[in-house]
Protein backbone atom coordinates (compact mmCIF):
# COMPACT_ATOMS: atom_id res chain seq x y z
CA UNK A 1 0.00 0.00 0.00
CA UNK A 2 1.37 3.19 -0.83
CA UNK A 3 0.06 6.99 -0.76
CA UNK A 4 0.42 9.71 -3.50
CA UNK A 5 -0.43 13.92 -2.66
CA UNK A 6 -2.68 14.96 -5.86
CA UNK A 7 -3.85 18.96 -5.68
CA UNK A 8 -6.45 20.51 -7.81
CA UNK A 9 -4.79 23.76 -9.17
CA UNK A 10 -6.25 27.14 -8.88
CA UNK A 11 -8.04 27.01 -12.64
CA UNK A 12 -9.18 23.59 -11.57
CA UNK A 13 -10.62 25.08 -8.17
CA UNK A 14 -12.50 27.57 -10.45
CA UNK A 15 -14.04 26.10 -12.74
CA UNK A 16 -15.59 23.57 -10.75
CA UNK A 17 -13.90 20.32 -11.63
CA UNK A 18 -12.76 18.96 -8.04
CA UNK A 19 -15.86 16.35 -7.39
CA UNK A 20 -15.12 15.33 -11.16
CA UNK A 21 -11.30 14.60 -10.12
CA UNK A 22 -12.32 13.25 -6.81
CA UNK A 23 -14.47 10.94 -8.78
CA UNK A 24 -12.26 9.36 -10.71
CA UNK A 25 -9.63 8.70 -7.78
CA UNK A 26 -12.93 7.08 -6.37
CA UNK A 27 -13.65 4.71 -9.75
CA UNK A 28 -10.31 4.09 -10.10
CA UNK A 29 -10.14 2.25 -6.58
CA UNK A 30 -8.09 4.73 -4.60
CA UNK A 31 -8.63 5.73 -0.72
CA UNK A 32 -8.99 8.85 0.15
CA UNK A 33 -6.77 9.67 3.06
CA UNK A 34 -7.07 13.40 3.64
CA UNK A 35 -8.54 16.81 1.89
CA UNK A 36 -8.80 20.09 2.28
CA UNK A 37 -9.58 23.37 0.29
CA UNK A 38 -6.26 25.95 0.66
CA UNK A 39 -4.77 29.08 -0.14
CA UNK A 40 -1.22 28.50 -0.55
CA UNK A 41 1.74 31.23 -0.28
CA UNK A 42 4.66 31.89 -2.49
CA UNK A 43 7.03 30.07 0.01
CA UNK A 44 5.19 27.12 0.17
CA UNK A 45 4.53 27.32 -3.79
CA UNK A 46 8.24 27.62 -3.97
CA UNK A 47 9.72 24.44 -1.73
CA UNK A 48 7.07 22.66 -3.68
CA UNK A 49 8.39 23.44 -7.24
CA UNK A 50 11.89 23.86 -5.66
CA UNK A 51 13.51 20.77 -8.62
CA UNK A 52 12.02 23.54 -10.85
CA UNK A 53 13.72 26.69 -9.63
CA UNK A 54 15.81 26.83 -12.67
CA UNK A 55 13.48 26.86 -15.37
CA UNK A 56 12.39 29.51 -17.59
CA UNK A 57 8.69 29.17 -16.08
CA UNK A 58 9.34 28.98 -12.51
CA UNK A 59 8.07 32.51 -11.92
CA UNK A 60 4.69 31.95 -13.96
CA UNK A 61 4.60 28.73 -12.00
CA UNK A 62 4.12 29.88 -8.53
CA UNK A 63 2.32 32.57 -9.80
CA UNK A 64 -0.19 30.89 -10.82
CA UNK A 65 -0.30 28.38 -8.11
CA UNK A 66 -0.80 31.21 -5.84
CA UNK A 67 -3.57 33.19 -7.46
CA UNK A 68 -6.71 30.91 -5.81
CA UNK A 69 -7.50 27.84 -3.92
CA UNK A 70 -6.12 24.83 -4.12
CA UNK A 71 -7.45 21.45 -3.15
CA UNK A 72 -4.64 19.41 -1.88
CA UNK A 73 -5.45 15.78 -1.34
CA UNK A 74 -3.68 12.76 -0.04
CA UNK A 75 -4.98 8.95 -1.96
CA UNK A 76 -3.95 5.28 -0.96
CA UNK A 77 -3.89 2.50 -2.95
CA UNK A 78 -1.66 0.03 -4.57
CA UNK A 79 1.36 1.64 -6.10
CA UNK A 80 -0.78 5.00 -5.44
CA UNK A 81 1.98 7.20 -7.12
CA UNK A 82 2.30 5.76 -10.34
CA UNK A 83 -1.30 4.66 -10.95
CA UNK A 84 -2.32 8.58 -9.95
CA UNK A 85 0.28 9.70 -12.43
CA UNK A 86 -1.15 7.71 -15.39
CA UNK A 87 -4.68 8.38 -14.44
CA UNK A 88 -3.76 12.41 -14.58
CA UNK A 89 -1.87 11.92 -17.84
CA UNK A 90 1.47 13.37 -19.26
CA UNK A 91 2.32 16.62 -17.92
CA UNK A 92 1.26 18.78 -21.43
CA UNK A 93 -2.30 18.45 -22.35
CA UNK A 94 -1.62 18.65 -25.68
CA UNK A 95 -0.06 14.93 -25.24
CA UNK A 96 -2.70 13.52 -22.60
CA UNK A 97 -4.53 11.04 -24.10
CA UNK A 98 -8.24 11.49 -23.70
CA UNK A 99 -9.73 9.53 -21.05
CA UNK A 100 -6.87 11.15 -18.64
CA UNK A 101 -7.89 14.17 -16.12
CA UNK A 102 -5.46 16.20 -18.00
CA UNK A 103 -6.49 14.62 -21.72
CA UNK A 104 -10.05 15.56 -20.70
CA UNK A 105 -10.05 18.51 -19.04
CA UNK A 106 -6.84 20.89 -19.78
CA UNK A 107 -5.63 22.48 -22.68
CA UNK A 108 -2.62 23.68 -21.82
CA UNK A 109 0.85 23.22 -19.90
CA UNK A 110 0.53 25.85 -17.62
CA UNK A 111 -2.38 25.71 -16.58
CA UNK A 112 -2.75 21.61 -16.24
CA UNK A 113 -5.33 21.59 -13.69
CA UNK A 114 -3.91 19.07 -11.13
CA UNK A 115 -0.73 18.36 -9.55
CA UNK A 116 -0.09 14.18 -8.54
CA UNK A 117 3.69 13.53 -6.80
CA UNK A 118 6.10 11.46 -9.78
CA UNK A 119 8.01 9.43 -6.93
CA UNK A 120 7.10 7.60 -3.41
CA UNK A 121 10.04 10.25 -1.93
CA UNK A 122 8.05 12.95 -3.58
CA UNK A 123 4.90 11.60 -2.29
CA UNK A 124 6.17 11.63 0.69
CA UNK A 125 7.81 14.58 0.97
CA UNK A 126 4.68 16.78 -0.45
CA UNK A 127 2.48 15.31 1.92
CA UNK A 128 4.91 16.66 4.69
CA UNK A 129 4.48 19.65 3.11
CA UNK A 130 0.67 20.09 3.10
CA UNK A 131 -0.24 17.89 5.25
CA UNK A 132 1.19 19.26 8.80
CA UNK A 133 0.53 19.28 12.20
CA UNK A 134 -0.01 23.36 12.06
CA UNK A 135 -2.45 22.67 9.24
CA UNK A 136 -5.18 20.23 10.62
CA UNK A 137 -6.18 18.23 8.21
CA UNK A 138 -10.34 18.70 7.54
CA UNK A 139 -11.40 15.71 6.46
CA UNK A 140 -9.96 12.27 7.52
CA UNK A 141 -11.31 8.70 6.64
CA UNK A 142 -8.67 5.83 7.36
CA UNK A 143 -10.49 3.18 6.42
CA UNK A 144 -8.45 -0.04 5.05
CA UNK A 145 -8.31 0.10 1.17
CA UNK A 146 -8.93 -3.60 0.95
CA UNK A 147 -12.35 -3.54 3.22
CA UNK A 148 -15.50 -2.77 1.24
P1 LIG B 1 6.72 18.81 -14.08
O1 LIG B 1 7.11 18.42 -12.68
O2 LIG B 1 7.74 18.65 -15.15
O3 LIG B 1 5.42 17.98 -14.56
P2 LIG B 1 4.27 17.22 -13.74
O4 LIG B 1 3.36 18.25 -13.17
O5 LIG B 1 3.58 16.39 -14.80
O6 LIG B 1 4.95 16.39 -12.70
O7 LIG B 1 6.23 20.33 -14.10
C1 LIG B 1 5.49 20.86 -13.04
C2 LIG B 1 4.51 21.84 -13.59
O8 LIG B 1 5.18 22.92 -14.22
C3 LIG B 1 3.60 21.28 -14.66
O9 LIG B 1 2.52 20.56 -14.13
C4 LIG B 1 3.17 22.52 -15.40
C5 LIG B 1 4.38 23.44 -15.28
N1 LIG B 1 5.17 23.47 -16.54
C6 LIG B 1 5.07 24.56 -17.37
O10 LIG B 1 4.33 25.52 -17.06
N2 LIG B 1 5.80 24.59 -18.53
C7 LIG B 1 6.60 23.55 -18.90
O11 LIG B 1 7.23 23.62 -19.97
C8 LIG B 1 6.68 22.41 -18.03
C9 LIG B 1 7.55 21.23 -18.40
C10 LIG B 1 5.95 22.41 -16.85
Amino acid sequence: MERTFVMVKPDGVKRGVIGSIINRFEQKGFALMAIKLMQIDLALAEEHYRDLRTKPFFGELVGYLTSGSVCAMIWEGPNAVANARSLIGKTNPVEAAPGTIRGDYAMDVAGNIVHGSDSPESAAREIGLFFTQELPITTFMGFPYNEQ
